[in-house]
């Protein structure tokens, strides 16, 4: 029974099939390369050449061309089709080619005249398109080498299904998948012979189209599958045959090689090796195009060297440093003026922090590690002196506490030299200790006690305990920062000189800021940690008192902060010196210690000062303070300033700001 009806299906297969080929020849063809005996019928440019390839479109612009089959075939009802072709498209320009061209059946005749080349492809013209009535019977495979948006086109080198309208059902980018499923794309106007296969089943209406480079049998898995019933597009007289459209610009050709047709059935194979050759991508066409493309890059390209070099030598003007070859030791202190530029926004003056004696200091972001830094730019004159001035700048970036400004590193100009600090958020502690608001003041009692003694744990640092005694030179609350947590961190290393421990100090150039300068710095300009302990039991007067170390005291009167500190002690009345601003909101025994340490440290004769590690133990409470009688008065003590023994800082002029103006109205004062 099983065999029977096996039987009886087989039998039946093979009626049919003798039926469709025996019963009508004419619904089954191939054409491996054509001749002109083979009587297609053509329209516009078309014709076949003499070595047996159907030229669409032959280069002239805005033309279509059409070939059909010569015959109608009977397309209903529901029947099942298949065709194959192979085809190439040439371009005169490398990468640009219109329009494209489309394997077409169509239900109503092979007159094309009011259709519209380019991007109409030949097929369709504007009413028709948008009307994409059942009326045009049209149903097309499309090559597409345009992008017209007003087709919904994906790409401008794609593949489409159309049924009545150029807007396609489905298209996909030309290509194929492979056997492993993987998509390998195909350029359309690449000048190589692909071959295309569609498919149609009655039944099912599957429409299936796959392409395919020559070398390559046709793919398992379709490029592009639509659903569409074809019975309502196809008559019973629809002519199977070829498209194709030039725009208004790009001379290019539409090639079929050969073509197959089967209806209830495969379309026979094409014989490949048989087929024409496509001409080769012309070298005469090529060189036209280097004609036109050569000169105009050319010019484009001397035009962007010329722009090049222009920005480089604006950027070389524009960054301009001065390096030297002894710098090279400092390579990782060294920062480019370029980078310093950009952090600080080209030094604007929305960045500036404030302007010191020695230059304008700008905030800025480094540009790779985001990190805050404040720049120092100090104009010097001479380079005299500079290597040792960089020597020490670099030494002192060495150094490291949590109560000292961290010095990154310089970067020196024409003129110029830029000093790299981290940045203090919170400024320099004399804009809060002399702010001119009554107010209850910001700095309360405890922030001021740590103030001071975060900053005598930096000197300790400085006088004991790196590897050199580094003596500070200008101790001063303006060179006292306050960090985001309002800690005090000692600046300005810039002047600061080094002294081996042990040596003797050798200096004979004064630096310095009146008020704070000790009396025997004033006399032989020797700066030593004992003058940095004078400076520094200024600061602490300062702190405490919230007053400038020399006082206007009265209309003509000019008063050292020391000397008024003293003579309240001396008078009983010592507390009546702290700051009126705290409304007496603080420890009277610490402020106190505080005044007296500060009186003890500014002992004219500097050896009756103790030292920095000594002062740290007053203020911790780890040692009393010794017994005092205020007996000393400072200003008596004090040789007049002689404005010719203060000597110019050398290294850079950076001594504008020991001013002998200053220097002198005091003297001239008393
Ligand atoms: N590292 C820094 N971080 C934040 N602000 C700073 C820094 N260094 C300096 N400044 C600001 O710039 C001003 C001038 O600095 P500077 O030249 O050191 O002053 P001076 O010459 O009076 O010692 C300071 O008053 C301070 O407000
Ligand atoms: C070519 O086609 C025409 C009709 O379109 C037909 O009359 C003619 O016989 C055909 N010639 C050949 C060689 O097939
Ligand atoms: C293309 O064909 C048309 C008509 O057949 C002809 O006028 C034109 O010169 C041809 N163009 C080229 C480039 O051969
Ligand atoms: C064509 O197929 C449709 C369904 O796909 C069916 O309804 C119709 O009857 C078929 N027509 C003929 C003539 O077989
Ligand atoms: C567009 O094509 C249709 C059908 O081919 C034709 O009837 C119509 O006249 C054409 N319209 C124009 C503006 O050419
Ligand atoms: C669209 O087609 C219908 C017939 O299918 C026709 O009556 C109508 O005039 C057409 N419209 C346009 C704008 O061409
Ligand atoms: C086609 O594939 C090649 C490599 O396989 C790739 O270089 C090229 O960019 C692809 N082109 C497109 C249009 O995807
Ligand atoms: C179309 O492709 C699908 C998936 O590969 C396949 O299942 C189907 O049989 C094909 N139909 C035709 C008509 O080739």
């Amino acid at each position: 029974m099983k065999c029977m009806r096996f039987f009886l299906t087989h039998l039946l297969c093979l009626g049919l099939s003798l039926l469709s080929t025996g019963g009508d020849a004419q619904e089954r063809f191939v054409y491996s390369g054509f001749s002109s005996a083979t009587n297609l019928t053509l329209d516009g440019v078309a014709g076949v050449t003499a070595d047996g390839k159907l030229e669409l479109t032959n280069g002239t612009l805005q033309r279509k061309g059409h070939a059909f089959y010569p015959a109608p075939l009977r397309f209903s009802p529901n029947r099942s089709f298949s065709a194959s072709f192979v085809f190439g498209i040439l371009s005169d320009h490398a990468g640009l080619s219109a329009h494209g061209m489309a394997f077409v059946v169509s239900g109503a005749g092979v007159d094309f005249s009011a259709a519209l080349p380019s991007g109409y492809l030949g097929l369709l013209n504007v009413t028709s398109n948008n009307n994409g009535s059942s009326s045009n019977r049209l149903f097309a495979v499309e090559l597409d080498t345009m992008q017209n948006d007003e087709f919904g086109d994906l790409n401008d080198n794609h593949l489409g299904v159309d049924v009545n309208s150029l807007r396609s059902l489905q298209s996909y980018s030309a290509g194929y998948f492979d056997d492993n499923g993987e998509f390998r794309n195909l350029t359309l106007i690449s000048g190589e012979a692909m071959q295309v296969w569609v498919e149609y089943d009655g039944e099912s209406t599957q429409i299936n189209v796959t392409m395919a480079p020559l070398n390559v049998a046709k793919p398992a898995r379709p490029l592009v599958s639509a659903k569409y019933d074809l019975s309502t597009v196809l008559t019973d007289a629809s002519y199977v045959g070829f498209s194709a459209a030039t725009g208004g610009t790009l001379r290019s050709r539409h090639y079929v090689l050969g073509w197959s047709f089967g209806m209830d059935g495969p379309a026979p194979a094409i014989d490949i090796g048989a087929l024409p050759k496509l001409p080769p991508v012309g070298p005469k066409d090529r060189s036209r195009v280097l004609e036109i493309v050569l000169p105009l890059a050319t010019a484009a390209f001397l035009l962007a060297v010329g722009a090049v070099l222009f920005v480089l030598v604006r950027r070389h003007r524009r960054y301009a440093e001065l390096l030297e070859d002894w710098e090279d030791e400092f390579g990782p202190h060294r920062f480019m003026y370029k980078d310093l530029f950009h952090a600080t926004e080209g030094f604007k003056s929305s960045h500036l922090l404030g302007i010191g004696g020695f230059g304008r200091v700008y905030k800025g972001v480094l540009p790779v590690s985001k990190s805050e830094i404040a720049v120092k730019r100090v104009s010097h004159g001479s380079k005299q002196g500079m290597k040792e001035f960089i020597a020490e700048v670099v030494s002192l970036g060495r150094l490291q506490h949590r109560n000292l400004v961290q010095l990154h590193g310089y970067c020196r100009r024409k003129g110029e030299l830029l000093l790299v600090y981290e940045n203090m958020s919170n400024g320099s502690l004399d804009k809060y200790l002399h702010a001119n608001d009554q107010a209850p003041h910001k700095l309360d009692w405890v922030n001021r006690f740590r103030i001071i003694k975060g900053i005598a744990s930096g000197l300790v640092y400085l006088h004991h305990e790196w590897e050199k005694v580094v003596i500070h030179r200008d101790i001063k609350a303006s060179n006292v920062l306050l960090d985001d947590e309002m800690n005090g961190r000692l600046g300005d290393f810039g002047l600061a000189r080094l002294y081996d421990h042990g040596s003797d100090p050798l200096t004979t150039h004064v630096v310095g800021t009146i008020g704070y300068i000790a009396p025997e710095l004033g006399r032989n300009g020797k700066a030593s940690p004992l003058t940095d302990i004078f400076a520094f039991g200024v600061f602490m007067l300062e702190v405490t008192c919230g007053q400038r170390p020399v006082k206007q005291g009265g209309r003509y009167n000019q008063v050292l902060l020391v000397d008024w500190v003293l003579q309240h002690w001396q008078n009983g009345s010592l507390l009546d010196t702290v700051d009126i601003r705290l409304q007496g909101n603080y420890d009277a025994n610490e402020a106190s210690l505080v005044l007296k340490l500060g009186l003890l440290c500014t002992h004219p004769f500097s050896n009756a000062r103790p030292r920095m590690h000594q002062i740290m133990q007053y203020l911790d409470g780890d040692m009393p303070l010794p017994e005092m009688v205020p007996t000393h008065q400072i200003s008596d003590m004090v040789v007049p300033f002689q404005t010719e023994e203060f000597h110019r800082y050398d290294t850079a002029n950076l001594l504008s700001k020991a001013s002998n103006g200053t220097i002198s109205s005091l003297s001239g004062g008393r």
